[in-house]
């Protein structure tokens, strides 16, 4: 689905399918730069990241092996404690192996956060984060990411994996919401 087919829906298309697909690929060159003489596992949080992953992995050059994670907050009212529950954890063992989280979107950070601790515990040579979209002025911890796609406003944005109530995630752009879907 394209930004034609939802147009009353968004108040504006952040980033098209064109441009997403031009910056996974320059940052797919960073990170095959990055880990040229490395083994890479990338984990991919589901749902949002579905779209990140393939086409991120795709751009990539080199080896890599994926896993998929699916977390979920203690309750909605509790999202902001940043206590996660583990939905369906990783197949693979991660003892010195070199792990990159791959995510739609750093909203609050908490999230991540959570994740990276705990990944971290599992003895992996290292761990970072790679997100294509990030809200600065949403964050409520600090988060060390490595690599980021795009800095946004603090809106509701929509689309390439992104939900409001499962849907729009098939939209090719990443759009903002028009606040008289969700008000
Ligand atoms: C989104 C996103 C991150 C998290 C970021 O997932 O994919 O996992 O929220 O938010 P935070 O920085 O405030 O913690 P969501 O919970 O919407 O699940 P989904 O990927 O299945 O849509």
């Amino acid at each position: 689905m394209d930004s034609q087919d939802v147009h009353d829906d968004l108040e504006e298309v952040l980033y098209t399918a064109d441009q997403i697909q031009a910056r996974i690929g320059e940052l797919a060159a960073e990170i095959d730069r990055d880990y040229a003489d490395k083994d890479v596992l990338i984990v991919g949080v589901l749902k949002g990241a579905v779209m990140v992953m393939a086409d991120l992995s795709r751009a990539l050059s080199s080896h890599i092996a994926m896993d998929w994670m699916a977390v979920s907050s203690y309750g909605s009212g509790t999202k902001s404690s940043g206590v996660v529950r583990i939905l369906k954890d990783l197949d693979a063992d991660l003892m010195n192996r070199h792990v990159l989280i791959v995510e739609d979107i750093i909203d609050s950070g908490l999230t991540l956060s959570w994740l990276k601790a705990n990944l971290q515990s599992r003895g992996p040579a290292s761990v970072e984060i790679c997100t294509l979209l990030r809200k600065p002025d949403a964050a409520k911890v600090p988060i060390d990411v490595k690599y980021i796609g795009y800095d946004i406003p603090n809106k509701f944005v929509v689309g390439y994996g992104l939900d409001f109530a499962e849907k729009y995630r098939n939209l090719d752009c990443i759009g903002i919401l028009a606040p008289h879907v969700y008000e």
